[in-house]
C-alpha cells in the first residue's frame, strides 16, 4: 500500500528535513490528532508560529468573514483588514515604530530590513552575531550563522556581512556578564581592525536567539549594542521573527529589555500561521523609502491581516497569563535539571525556554535529544531541538497551554530523561 511517506517522497524535493513522520489531520489548541487518532501535544507549535494554538476560535472567524468576500488585492486597491492589522501591531509595538510595511515570510522581511537599513543610511555594511538565524534565501543566508549547513554550498553570498560574538554563557563556560564583557570586546576589536563603524548600516540582532540554542541576549548586551548604534549613527534591525508576539512574556522582547529597535523584523505566530511578516519602523525611516522601492505581489494579503488583527485582540488576554506558564515550566525544569545530569543548563524568557542536553564533560549531547524526542513522541508529546548541535530542547508551546497540559507535557520529558539515562 503507498503511503502519504511514499507520496510525499516521490513528488517534493527531499530537502525538507521532517521532524517526525506523524501524518497529521488535524490541530485542536494544544494538540494534534494522526490519522489513527493519536493525539499528541504541541510542543512545538511550528517553530514558535501557533502562539495561540491551533485554530483559534476568534482568528478562524475573521479569516473565514474575510476569505468569504476578498483573498487578494495587492498594491492594486485599498482594503480594510490591511488597516486593522497595521493599527493593532503599532499599538502593541515598542514606541519607535509607526508604521508598518507587510511581507510574506520572515526571510523576506529580514531582507527588505536591511534593504531599508541600507537605502536609508547609505552606508553597505551589516553587523549579525555568531548563532543568529534570519532565514534562508540568498540575502538573509549570508546574515545566519547558526550552523554552516545552512550556508554550504551557496558560496559567494552578499559581501560585506561582519560576525560579531553573541554571548553563549554556558557553552562558553563563563557568567553572563563576562560572556557580555567578551563579545562586546571583540565588537571594538571589529571596528578597529576590520570594518569603521561609519561603514555599517544595521546591527541585525535576535533579542534571544532561537535557531542558534536559545540564548537570551541580556538586558545590558542588548543595551550596549543600542548604545554602540546611537554613537555612530547604526540602525539597529531587531529581529524579532521568533521572539515576538508574546512568546517571551511581552508582545515582543525589545519590551522586555527597554529597548527602542530602529527597525522591528516580525513574522511566525504574526497571523498565527497563516502567512504574514512585516517589518515596523519609524515614520522618519521609512519616509526614506520611496514608493516603488520595494514592493511584494502577496505582502499583507487581506485573509492574513484579517487573522492578524484578530491575533493582537486574542493576545491581549493570553499574554498576561504566560509568566504563570513560564513560572511553572522553569520551576519544573530546575527540578528535572537536578534529577538528570543529562541537562545541563535551562534559559530563556517566558515561554521560549531552551533546555540544554550535555555529556558529563559539557559537550553537546545530540543523540540524547534524538532519544528524547523519539521517547516523547510515542508517548503523545512533540517536541523540536535546536542549537548548531540539535542538543537543545526547544520548549516552545501555546501560550494558552492549559496547566494539566504542561505538567503533563513535562512528564513525558521526565519519563523519556530517565529512559535515556537508565
Ligand atoms: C529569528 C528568525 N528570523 C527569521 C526567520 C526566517 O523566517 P521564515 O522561515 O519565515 O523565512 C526565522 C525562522 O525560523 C527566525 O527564527
Amino acid at each position: 500500500m503507498t503511503t502519504l511517506s511514499d507520496r510525499l517522497h516521490e513528488v517534493i524535493a527531499p530537502v525538507i528535513a521532517y521532524d517526525s513522520q506523524i501524518e497529521i489531520v488535524e490541530g485542536d489548541g494544544s494538540w494534534v490528532t494522526d490519522v489513527d487518532g493519536k493525539r499528541y501535544l504541541d510542543f512545538a507549535c511550528g517553530i514558535a508560529v501557533t502562539n495561540l494554538g491551533h485554530r483559534p476560535p476568534t482568528l478562524e472567524a475573521a479569516a473565514q468573514e474575510q476569505l468569504s468576500r476578498l483573498w487578494h488585492a495587492g498594491g492594486s486597491f485599498l482594503f480594510e483588514s490591511r488597516a486593522d492589522a497595521a493599527e493593532k501591531i503599532i499599538d502593541v509595538a515598542p514606541d519607535s515604530i509607526d508604521q508598518i510595511f507587510f511581507m510574506n515570510s520572515g526571510a523576506e522581511a529580514v531582507e527588505a530590513s536591511v534593504k531599508l537599513a541600507k537605502k536609508t543610511s547609505g552606508r553597505q555594511g551589516v553587523i549579525v552575531f555568531r548563532g543568529g538565524f534570519h532565514g534562508r534565501t540568498m540575502g538573509s543566508v549570508s546574515f545566519t550563522t547558526s550552523r554552516s549547513k545552512y550556508r554550504s554550498g551557496y558560496h559567494p553570498i552578499l559581501p560585506s556581512v561582519f560576525v560579531a560574538p553573541f554571548p553563549h554563557p554556558y557553552r562558553w563556560g563563563m557568567s553572563q556578564e563576562d560572556a557580555n564583557a567578551y563579545a562586546l570586546n571583540e565588537l571594538r576589536l571589529m571596528f578597529k581592525h576590520e570594518v569603521m563603524p561609519n561603514e555599517i548600516a544595521a546591527f541585525l540582532f535576535e533579542p534571544l536567539q532561537g535557531e542558534g540554542g536559545y540564548y537570551p541576549a541580556s538586558r545590558e548586551f542588548m543595551q550596549a549594542i543600542r548604545d554602540l548604534a546611537d554613537e555612530h549613527g547604526i540602525l539597529m534591525i531587531v529581529d524579532e521573527v521568533q521572539t515576538g508576539f508574546g512568546r517571551t512574556g511581552e508582545f515582543f522582547t525589545s519590551q522586555i529589555y527597554g529597548i527602542d529597535p530602529d527597525i522591528l523584523v516580525m513574522g511566525k505566530a504574526i497571523a498565527n500561521g497563516l502567512p504574514l511578516s512585516a517589518i515596523g519602523a519609524s515614520r522618519e525611516i521609512f519616509a526614506k523609502w520611496e514608493p516603488g522601492s520595494h514592493g511584494s505581489t502577496f505582502g499583507g494579503n487581506p485573509v492574513s491581516c484579517a487573522a492578524a488583527a484578530a491575533g493582537v485582540d486574542e493576545l491581549k488576554k493570553v499574554i498576561p497569563g504566560v509568566a504563570q506558564r513560564s513560572d511553572l515550566a522553569f520551576t519544573r525544569f530546575g527540578d528535572l535539571q537536578e534529577k538528570h545530569p543529562t541537562i545541563g543548563d535551562v534559559r530563556g524568557l517566558g515561554l521560549m525556554i531552551g533546555v540544554e542536553l550535555v555529556k558529563q564533560n559539557r559537550e553537546p549531547d545530540s543523540e540524547a535529544f534524538a532519544v528524547l524526542s523519539a521517547q516523547a513522541q510515542k508517548d503523545g508529546l512533540f517536541i523540536l531541538g535546536c542549537g548548531p548541535d540539535n542538543n537543545v530542547i526547544r520548549f516552545v508551546p501555546p501560550l494558552n497551554i492549559s496547566l494539566d497540559d504542561l505538567e503533563m507535557g513535562i512528564d513525558i520529558l521526565d519519563n523519556a530523561l530517565s529512559v535515556y539515562e537508565a
